[in-house]
């Protein structure tokens, strides 16, 4: 019968140790692998998924703080009420939406045809159009272009820029 020595037991007991320390390392680098073997697309469409939930069940009314993101976008769209902007500043904060493109059948930027016989009325008619609205042949121009807190002066120097535009 042999005995089994203090220093035979300490051998064999690191041993073990030293197995099951290789055996972690061996699981830890298997659980990399298969994270990294996961598919990206993967990945990527359960996150878009997740934003699609989010977007749906987002609440309706969002509050909007100086600075927020709501805030940012309304500024866009509704400059705050600038005194002195430039006829191009704010033909571009608020006209362009429609005059760029001829949305509605809005006389184009620059479309010299197009604005030949408005240039004719005179620049009076113009202004008041622009400023009270008008209902013209082709569409509805909505006073001040819809922006009611712009100055008058800067919606006049919109028409300015716009007409010097079109000569
Ligand atoms: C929602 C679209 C829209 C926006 C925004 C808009 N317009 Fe217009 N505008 C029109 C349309 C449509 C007409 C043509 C109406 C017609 O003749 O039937 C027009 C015509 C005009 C005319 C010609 C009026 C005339 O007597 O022939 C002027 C000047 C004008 N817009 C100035 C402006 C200015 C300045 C702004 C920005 C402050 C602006 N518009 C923003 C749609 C728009």
């Amino acid at each position: 019968m042999s005995e089994v020595s203090d220093h035979d037991f300490i051998r064999r007991f690191s041993t073990l140790l030293g197995a099951l320390v290789a055996l972690t390392f061996v699981l830890f680098v298997l659980a990399q692998i298969m994270g990294a073997l996961v598919p990206k697309e993967a990945t990527k469409k359960a996150k878009a998924a997740e934003n699609a939930v989010a977007e749906r069940i987002k609440p309706v009314g969002q509050l909007m703080m100086a600075g927020s993101a709501g805030d940012k976008v309304m500024n866009t769209l509704v400059p705050p009420a600038s005194a002195g902007a430039s006829g191009e500043q704010t033909f571009k904060a608020t006209c362009a939406v429609c005059h760029v493109a001829g949305v509605a059948g809005a006389p184009k930027f620059g479309d010299k045809a197009a604005w030949k016989d408005r240039i004719a009325q005179g620049k009076d008619t113009l202004y008041e159009h622009a400023l009270k609205g008008f209902q013209g042949k082709v569409g509805f121009m909505p006073a001040k272009g819809g922006n009611a807190a712009l100055p008058d002066a800067d919606v006049k120097a919109a028409v300015d820029y716009m007409v010097d535009a079109a000569k």
